[in-house]
């Protein structure tokens, strides 16, 4: 078969493969995930209609998720190797328990067994240089996924949602409620991040902050606990028990005066799962403002129940989706489609990225954004 008739035939397959990944409306049999995080069970992605007809091999594709603790990524997996299989590739899905040296592992055997495109969640941005000096080596492409990977060469594209946008949706969303511009104040306000190895964690948080800094100069938003600096609010591995015994240790130092909480900044729904357990069993004031990102099941629940205010809604569909079509693109030796060329610099230059638009989401909309689009069953929010 010509390489030409392939390449048709391949990209053919791909637009295939993506419309009805795209279109995918059956919702998803995500496992729900218990108080802290999600069990290692496979969650399903939205379930795609099956495509017509298999397309012919693309080739292979490694897909490297961090880990299955955090539910967002079982879906982040589930999704892509559901959709690389029915644009015709065999995929290699690993999960790698956010041990970095699993996944370098792993990595290295994508590289080794033929793999012709990385798609990588990095568990430590900082970690995949030597490895993918290999990839390098062997002229696979890496496409960096929702997490840019740092001070390396290796990256051919990025693919994320707007994370600084993330950030300053959940400032925005604390700064009205508190009607920060008309209120006198002073509200007492304290912050959650992420991982500090995660470049994420950096664009959500100065996101957020350059929104509330303002207000923290002119002393209508206190920090009592004086913690305003990303690595004092930083969350190893975006752990919500990580997230609850710092919060625990503010609480009972800083608050167990009666003084009143007004909103608690959580770069996520994980670590905003820690702090709505330690104001469960710590606090007793007026429920603050906590806001949240991600739409994890536990997280709509909590939105439900008042416990927590908002979240972003990323929708792991869209992403891997756009991921399926800019590996066609590679593999076809087409451009490459991206929409940003000059915000995420890995350390070695800007890498081409395409953005996906985050959601903002709360108990008004969410069966709108969440339900009504197949994302989840209203039982799976029950
Ligand atoms: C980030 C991701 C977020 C958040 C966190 C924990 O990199 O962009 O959606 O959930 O990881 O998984």
């Amino acid at each position: 078969m010509s390489k030409k008739f392939l390449g048709i035939l391949l990209a053919t397959a791909m637009v295939a493969g993506t419309l009805v990944g795209c279109g995918s409306t059956a919702a998803p049999a995500t496992t729900e995930a218990p108080a802290a995080e999600a069990p290692a069970a496979e969650a399903e992605a939205p379930a795609a209609e099956e495509a017509a007809a298999p397309a012919a091999a693309g080739g292979k594709v490694g897909v490297a998720m961090p880990t299955k603790d955090l539910q967002r990524w079982n879906q982040d997996g589930a999704n892509m190797e559901k959709e690389l299989k029915a644009a015709g590739y065999e995929v290699d899905l690993q999960f790698a328990s956010n041990d970095v040296q699993q996944q370098v592992s792993q990595i290295e055997n994508m590289i080794n067994g033929g793999c012709s495109v990385l798609v990588i969640a990095s568990i430590d941005g900082d970690s995949l240089g030597t490895v993918l000096a290999q990839a390098k080596e062997k002229n696979i492409p890496v496409i960096a996924y929702d997490r840019l990977i740092m001070n390396t060469d290796a990256v051919s594209y990025y693919a994320t949602f707007d994370n600084y946008m993330v950030g300053t949706k959940q400032g925005e969303y604390i700064r009205d409620q508190l009607k920060l511009d008309t209120e006198a104040g002073p509200f007492n306000i304290e912050l959650t991040t992420g991982d500090p190895g995660d470049n994420n964690a950096k664009f959500f948080f100065n996101g957020a902050m350059d929104v509330l800094n303002p207000y923290i100069e002119e002393g209508k938003l206190v920090v009592k606990s004086g913690q305003t600096k990303f690595d004092e609010c930083a969350t190893a591995e975006w752990s919500s028990a990580n997230a609850q015994s710092r919060a625990e240790n503010i609480l009972s130092s800083f608050y167990a005066d009666g003084s009143n909480l007004d909103a608690w900044m959580c770069s996520n729904d994980s670590t905003a799962q820690g702090i709505v357990a330690a104001l469960d069993a710590n606090y007793s004031g007026t429920w603050p403002i906590v806001t949240g990102q991600d739409c994890d099941i536990v997280s709509v629940k909590n939105m439900i129940a008042g416990k927590q205010s908002m979240s972003i809604f990323k929708d792991t569909r869209t992403l891997a989706s756009q991921v399926v079509k800019m590996v066609g693109q590679i593999l076809a030796g087409e451009t490459v489609e991206v929409n940003d060329t000059t915000t995420y610099d890995n350390g070695t230059g800007v890498i081409p990225s395409f953005l996906c638009e985050p959601v903002f989401a709360d108990i008004n909309n969410y069966k709108e954004l969440l339900i009504d689009s197949g994302y989840y069953t209203e039982d799976q929010l029950q």
